[in-house]
């Protein structure tokens, strides 16, 4: 199959709506990051949308709307659900509500409430409209990749495997939506995201966070979110975090570096812009300022897939606190590196 890839014009917009009408894939570009679409009214449309990114099916998919009058069509929220779409629709916002039997359970992997978002992204909002159905969409990467944030990313996950990929930049938060559960109890975020707990607090009261967003599922727990379950995010490489004094991070870095560099393997430090500066002699890749969280979403997956690119055996990451849209980069972060992490003041001891 032949890949297009296109901006978005009102050509392509027709063209990707006349494809998701009927039952192909469009890959698009999101506020988070880039979908790869299917009609999620169309059980085999999506059953492609899982052979393309070779997918467990065992992981449900969110709908695409872009306007809240479509959820009728395939579920029914309840009424705690309104004030959040009103604050926070369209954006990174991601709610689960009771599905309704006309949504095939392939969309669900048979559970029975759905995963549902309004993308912000102008382009994502128009092809929607073009389409005139909901949208079954994960991110656009090959299953175990890191999330596709701009559209070379797409087509070199995807190429020959999609008709459509529409080119709509850089994406904005550079990391997925924020998955919310009200179904179950006391509100829980299932998968941190641009939309905070600082954010929904004001409105929901206390927010819980799911287990394991800062720590590996148990051998026993059962994932409240699916897609938790998976190895993610993650390089070819082997990821380690490297936490401690900020005095401390950079040294324990260029020791382990020169260690790994000494045994013959080829090593990558992620580090914050301001201390860019001291690495001269290491390779090395910029997360944005340390001080700005959201730089660091933006570029995270960026950099992951270069040192895939770069075929770097072992990267050292610094890390950055959990409060605001730092939860969020810490959660991928982590998952990239299996929740390896090493304390900067033991490395620095032990040699
Ligand atoms: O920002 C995003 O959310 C992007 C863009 C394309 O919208 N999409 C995305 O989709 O990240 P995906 O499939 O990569 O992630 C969906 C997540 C998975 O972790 C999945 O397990 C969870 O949402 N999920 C979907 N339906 C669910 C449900 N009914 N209950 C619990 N978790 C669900
Ligand atoms: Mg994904």
């Amino acid at each position: 199959m032949e890949t297009l890839v296109s901006s978005p014009t009102p050509e392509s917009l027709r063209m990707a709506g006349e494809i998701l009408r009927s039952g192909g894939l469009v890959a698009f570009p999101t506020e988070t990051v880039y979908g790869l679409g299917a009609c999620a009214m169309n059980a085999s449309a999506v059953r492609g949308i899982f052979e393309a990114k070779g997918r467990p099916g065992d992981n449900p998919l969110i709908v695409h709307v872009c306007d809240p009058s479509q959820l009728d069509l395939f579920c029914t929220p309840m009424p705690s659900l309104f004030p959040l779409m009103d604050r926070f629709w369209p954006g990174p916002l991601t709610l689960l509500m009771p599905r309704r039997p006309a949504l095939p359970d392939i969309v669900t992997a048979g559970l029975d409430t759905v995963a549902v978002r309004m993308p912000a992204h102008p382009a994502a909002l128009e092809m929607l409209r073009e389409a005139g159905v909901p949208v079954a969409a994960p991110s656009a990467n090959r299953s175990g990749r890191p999330s596709p944030t701009k559209a070379a990313h797409v087509l070199e996950d995807m190429e020959g495997r999609v008709p459509l990929i529409l080119d709509g930049g850089d994406c904005q938060v550079g990391l997925e939506s924020t998955v919310l559960d009200l179904c179950h109890g006391r509100p829980t975020i299932l998968r941190p995201g641009g939309i905070t707990r600082e954010m929904l607090e004001p409105l929901l009261g206390t927010v819980d966070l799911a287990g394991s967003i800062l720590r590996p599922l148990g051998d026993h727990e059962v994932a409240r979110s699916p897609g938790m379950r998976y190895r993610h995010y993650a390089p070819r490489g082997l990821v380690t975090l490297v936490e401690g004094d900020e005095s401390q991070v950079l040294e324990a870095m260029k020791r382990l570096y020169r260690r790994d560099e000494a045994e013959g393997r080829r090593v990558l430090l992620l580090c914050f812009e301001e201390h860019i500066p001291d690495l001269a002699g290491f390779a090395h890749c910029s997360l944005g300022s340390g001080r700005h969280p959201e730089e660091t979403a933006r570029v995270l997956f960026d950099r992951l897939r270069e040192a895939d690119t770069m075929q770097m055996d072992r990267i050292y990451s610094e890390v950055t606190p959990v409060q605001g849209l730092g939860l969020a980069v810490m959660n991928r972060l982590g998952r990239a590196a299996s929740f390896r992490t090493l304390s900067a003041r033991e490395v620095l001891g032990e040699t």
